[in-house]
């Protein structure tokens, strides 16, 4: 592998439109809902990234076919056999949204082998409820040499799960398992996120029932079989998000199409407290930075609709070049402030006490050469870059393209200057 980075010329404001992809949180737990039937399951707007090839991989391994028309961004999946019901290290390791396949896998088949994901840079990220959840429905489940070993040889049975922590993919896999469980499942403080909706959505015209997505109590009465479906992704509300605080960083103006302000309600109102103007358009929304500097404004990361971690780190960039200070409290992951030393390296103000970063304004930053850590912590400094005086030189871009689809050819249509380089 190549290993590239990312060169930014910054202080040049933001001018155009971008298309938003469909979204990767979503289109994941599609892709392991189609292990439920063995019928075809055409997924469209599919976005054409890293962790999406790692899902295919994955579930080609297990026997899934798959046919893929990238540019109609249709994804076709059949699982007509499941040859294979054990999930390997090597690609668990690489994407933790492996364990996806867990619930559907031991719901299909009775078992289900898969590896323990291990580490990851932002937290720790234990997978309790998924497994207590699986336990609930009547799974026997061991921990043998790094591997989850779940069986249910006589079917899963529906019942109450209730879960201590708002957990988004512990809602996906249980709400998957319950599809083919015996009798009714109920969740209760299930995650409410979009993409949780849109994942019951595809169920439900896969034959599920399902009523309660997108509210704190789901309930699934159980089926023998699901179907196939064709089904569209939602748009990307990171993606979105992360494109609205670009143009505001570099005092610009972006039209964001393919997308729309009901995604991001607690960033969007927040954004607007900062002072940058948000308008709905018929196909997404145009934001238009101000001339000014931008209000410092306060965020606390919290379950949907509460603002999203995922976009925490590009919140930050926005706010180091702000007027006054902005508390930034993260609350879903315990480590996920390893952009903060990289910001500061360009000039930013950061404090950072426990859980919580406080940054003061500064008048500019200035450009540097920063290290990407996470998805997310990468996307932050190619905002801070980008409104950054001078040059900034991001590495160990690979980071990026798990998460975001042509992310230089989408800046540079706005006239972001920005390249990708070899080592
Ligand atoms: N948690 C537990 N036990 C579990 C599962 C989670 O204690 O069994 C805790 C976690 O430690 C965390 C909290 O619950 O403190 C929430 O974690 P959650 O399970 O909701 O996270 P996830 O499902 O693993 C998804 C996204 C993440 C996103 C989080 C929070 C996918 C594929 N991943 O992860 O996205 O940060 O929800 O919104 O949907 C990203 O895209 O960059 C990314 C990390």
């Amino acid at each position: 592998m190549t290993l590239q980075k990312i060169k930014i010329q910054g202080g040049i404001p933001l001018s155009g439109e971008i298309a938003i992809s469909g979204a990767k949180n979503a289109a994941l737990p599609l892709m392991a809902a189609a292990l439920l039937t063995d019928k075809p399951l055409v997924l469209t707007n599919m976005p054409n990234l890293a962790d999406i090839t790692s899902m295919q991989a994955l579930l080609d391994q297990h026997g899934v076919h798959l046919s893929n028309d990238a540019s109609q961004k249709t994804l076709t999946l059949t699982a007509q056999t499941i040859h294979n019901t054990t999930a390997p290290y090597d690609i668990v390791r690489k994407m933790r949204a492996s364990i996806l396949v867990l619930g559907p896998i031991l719901a299909r088949c009775g078992q289900a082998q898969v590896s323990l994901p291990g580490g990851c840079a932002i937290g720790v990220r234990p997978i309790d409820i998924h497994l207590n959840g699986l336990r609930d429905l009547g799974a026997e489940i061991e921990l043998i040499d790094g591997y989850i070993h779940a069986r249910a040889p006589n079917g899963l049975s529906g019942t109450t799960i209730t879960f201590p922590v708002v957990s988004v993919t512990g809602t996906e896999n249980l709400m998957m398992a319950a599809c083919l469980a015996k009798g009714e499942s109920r969740l209760v403080n299930a995650a409410r996120e979009p993409e949780i909706i849109d994942l019951a959505n595809c169920l439900i015209s896969m034959g599920a029932e399902i009523t309660g997505a997108g509210t704190d109590t789901i309930t699934i009465q159980g089926k023998k079989h699901l179907t196939g479906t064709t089904h569209r992704v939602i748009p990307d509300r990171i993606e979105t998000g992360t494109y609205a605080m670009a143009a505001a960083i570099t005092k610009g103006s972006i039209h964001l199409t393919n997308t729309s302000l009901n995604l991001i309600p607690t960033v969007s109102s927040l954004l607007q407290k900062a002072g940058v103007s948000l308008v709905e358009t018929s196909t997404g929304f145009q934001v238009q930075a101000s001339q000014e500097s931008h209000q410092g404004v306060d965020i606390m990361t919290e379950p949907f609709p509460g603002f999203a971690t995922d976009l925490q780190a590009q919140m930050m960039a926005l706010m180091t070049i702000c007027q006054g200070a902005s508390l930034v409290t993260e609350t879903i992951w315990e480590n996920r402030f390893m952009h903060v030393p990289e910001l500061c390296r360009m000039g930013a103000n950061i404090t950072v006490h426990g859980p919580s970063a406080l940054v003061r304004g500064v008048p500019q930053l200035n450009g540097a050469p920063v290290m990407a850590t996470d998805l997310r912590a990468s996307v932050c400094l190619v905002l801070a870059g980008l409104a950054a005086e001078g040059e900034t030189i991001i590495n160990r871009v690979y980071h990026l393209d798990r998460g975001y689809e042509r992310v230089e050819d989408k800046l540079g249509m706005c006239g972001a200057r920005i390249e990708r380089i070899d080592e």
